[in-house]
C-alpha cells in the first residue's frame, strides 16, 4: 500500500521526524526544534559525527524522548540552490527507505527546496520519491518484511499548490508501482490474455474504452507482425486498444507499448543468461497501461489512445522461421531473418494502426535493443523521432518528470542496411552496427505522416540495484513522462 500524505503546520507527533541539513552542516527548516530538544547541542553533535549535509547523507539524532517524535533523522540535501524537483524526488526516496520501520513520518523536507522551484512540482516530486523509494516486490517472499511507512506528514505552511502537488505525485506513483508489479511478475503468471484482461479491468475503473483483438479478429485486422511473433507460443497473442476521450478534447495523442510477456528469442533462441530477465520485455506495455489509468483522475484534457500488442516469443513447431515473410498492417512485407528481433514486428502493426487512425502525434516505448544499453547504460533511454517540435515536447516533459533520455539520430543512409532480397524490409540490419538506430529506422517505416517519437527503454526498464527512487527489478520507467506528456499535450 502506498503511504498517505497530509499537510500539517507544526511538527506533530510521529514515529520519526526528518529534518533537512544543507552542505556544510547548515541546519535546514525544523532543525531549531531538534536543537531545542537536545538543549542547544545539535551543532556540536553534528560536528563530532562529521556529518556534512551532502545530498542523501543521513544521521540519526538521539533526543531522549524530549521531542514529540520518537526519533529524529537528519537528512543531507546538499546545496539549496540545486535542490530542485529531481533532487527532492531522489532525497525523499532515501527518506522512505530509512523510514521502513516508522508508520508515521513527519518532515520539513519540502521547505528546503530552492526558492525558484514551483511548489506544486516540488510537492509532486516529493510524493513520488517517497512512494517509489518505499517500493518492494514481496509477492513471492514467504518471510516478507514490508515497509511499515503508512503516513507522511508534510510540515509546511498549508497551501493549495502543495496539496494538489502531493495528490498528483501520489497518484502518478501509484501507477508506476502498478507497472513495476506487473513487470516483476513472472511470465508464467502474465500471458497476453492475462494482461489484456487486467487492462480491461483497469479500463472499467478508469473511464477508458477498451477493445481486445484475439484470434480471427487479429487476422481480419491484418496484424501480420503480432500473428507472426505470437504463433510460436501456446498462449496466443492479443492486441489491446484503450481510449480516453474527454469532452471537447483538443488533440489526439497515441501511446504505443511493446508487450512481449516473455522473449525467448524464438527459433533464434537467446542464451540462458540472455533470457533471465526477459519477463520484463513488456515494460513498454506496462508503462502505457499504467499511464492510461491516471488520465481521468488527473483531469487530462486531450484524447489519448493506447495501442498495445501483446505476445509471447517462443520456439515451437509452429513458430515463425528465419526467412519467413510477414505482411504488416500497413501492407509492407518483412523478411524475418532473426526471430529475436520481434519487438519491431509487433510494433509495426501498432504504429500502422495509430497513424491510420489519425493520431496527432505518436510515442512508443519499447525494450527494443540490447545495443541501447551499450550506448547509454541503464539510467538513460534512447530517443529517436521524426519531428523536431514533437521531440522537443517529449524531451521537456521527460525533464519535468525526472526521467532521463538522450536524442539519437535516424540516419537516412543507414536505411539501406534494412533492404531485403525478397521483401520490402528485413528485420535485422545486414551490417554496419548501430543496432538501436536501425531498429528505429525499421519502426519509422510504419508511422505514416504522424509526428513520432520512439523511446528505446531496454536499459532503463530494469535496474540491477536500488538507486533512490529507482527500484531493483522493473523500474516503471516512462510512466511519469507519459503522464506529464498527456497532461501538457499540444499538437506538434
Ligand atoms: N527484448 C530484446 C532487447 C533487450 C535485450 C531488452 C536486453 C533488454 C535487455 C529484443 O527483442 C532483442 O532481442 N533484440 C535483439 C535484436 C537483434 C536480434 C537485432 C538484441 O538487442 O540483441
Ligand atoms: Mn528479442
Ligand atoms: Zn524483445
Amino acid at each position: 500500500m502506498a503511504p498517505s500524505f497530509r499537510i500539517v503546520a507544526d511538527a506533530p507527533k510521529a514515529d520519526l521526524f526528518v529534518v533537512p541539513v544543507f552542505t556544510g552542516a547548515r541546519p535546514g527548516p525544523g532543525a531549531d526544534l531538534v536543537d531545542d530538544a537536545v538543549g542547544g547541542t545539535l551543532a556540536e553533535f553534528v560536528r563530532e559525527t562529521e556529518f556534512d549535509g551532502k545530498r542523501g547523507e543521513v544521521l540519526a539524532v538521539p533526543t531522549g524522548g524530549r521531542l514529540r517524535a520518537r526519533s529524529v533523522l537528519l537528512l543531507g540535501v546538499g546545496d539549496q540552490e540545486t535542490f530542485d524537483a529531481a533532487a527532492i524526488r531522489r532525497t525523499s526516496a532515501v527518506l522512505a527507505k530509512r523510514a521502513a520501520h516508522a508508520a508515521t513520518v513527519a518532515t520539513t523536507l519540502l521547505d528546503a527546496v530552492a526558492p525558484d522551484v514551483d511548489r506544486a512540482l516540488a510537492a509532486q516530486a516529493f510524493a513520488e520519491g517517497v512512494s517509489l523509494g518505499r517500493y518492494q516486490f514481496l509477492r513471492y517472499k514467504s518471510d516478507a518484511k514490508a515497509s511499515e511507512l503508512a503516513r507522511v506528514l508534510v510540515v509546511t505552511k498549508p497551501d493549495a499548490k502543495v496539496r494538489a502537488g502531493l495528490a498528483r505525485g501520489a497518484r502518478i506513483a501509484e501507477a508506476v508501482l502498478w507497472a513495476r508489479d506487473l513487470i516483476n511478475e513472472p511470465a508464467a503468471a502474465k500471458s497476453p490474455a492475462d494482461v489484456a484482461e487486467l487492462a480491461k479491468g483497469i479500463a472499467r475503473t478508469s473511464g477508458l474504452k477498451a477493445k481486445v483483438y484475439a484470434g480471427e479478429q487479429l487476422v481480419r485486422a491484418r496484424m501480420g507482425g503480432v500473428l507472426g511473433v505470437g504463433n510460436g507460443s501456446d498462449r496466443p497473442p492479443r492486441f489491446l486498444r484503450l481510449e480516453y476521450a474527454p469532452a471537447n478534447a483538443k488533440g489526439t495523442l497515441a501511446l504505443v507499448g511493446k508487450g512481449v510477456v516473455f522473449d525467448s528469442g524464438g527459433l533464434s533462441l537467446k542464451t540462458a543468461g540472455g533470457m533471465e530477465t526477459m519477463k520484463t520485455d513488456m515494460s513498454g506495455a506496462a508503462a502505457v497501461i499504467a499511464a492510461m489509468s491516471t488520465l481521468r483522475d488527473l483531469g487530462v484534457k486531450s484524447r489519448v489512445i493506447a495501442y498495445v500488442p501483446l505476445v509471447e516469443n517462443m520456439p515451437s513447431g509452429a513458430a515463425m522461421r528465419p526467412g519467413d515473410v510477414l505482411t504488416m498492417r500497413n501492407g509492407k512485407t518483412v523478411e524475418v531473418l532473426n526471430t529475436d528481433a520481434e519487438g519491431r514486428l509487433i510494433l509495426a502493426d501498432a504504429l500502422s494502426l495509430a497513424s491510420e487512425e489519425g493520431a496527432d502525434a505518436i510515442i512508443d516505448l519499447a525494450t527494443l535493443t540490447g545495443a541501447v544499453t551499450m550506448a547509454l547504460g541503464d539510467k538513460i533511454a534512447g530517443l529517436m523521432g521524426t519531428d523536431d517540435a514533437w521531440i522537443a515536447q517529449v524531451s521537456e516533459a521527460a525533464e519535468r518528470a525526472g526521467e532521463r533520455m538522450w536524442h539519437l539520430p535516424l540516419p537516412e543512409d543507414y536505411r539501406r542496411n534494412l533492404d531485403s532480397e525478397i521483401a520490402d524490409l528485413r528485420n535485422i540490419s545486414s551490417g554496419g552496427g548501430a543496432g538501436t538506430l536501425t531498429a528505429g529506422l525499421f519502426l519509422k517505416e510504419f508511422t505514416g505522416d504522424a509526428p513520432w517519437v520512439h523511446l528505446d527503454i531496454a536499459g532503463t526498464a530494469r535496474a540491477s540495484s536500488e538507486d533512490a527512487e529507482t527500484s531493483k527489478g522493473g523500474t516503471g520507467y516512462g510512466v511519469r513522462t507519459l503522464v506529464e506528456l498527456a497532461s501538457t499535450f499540444r499538437k506538434p
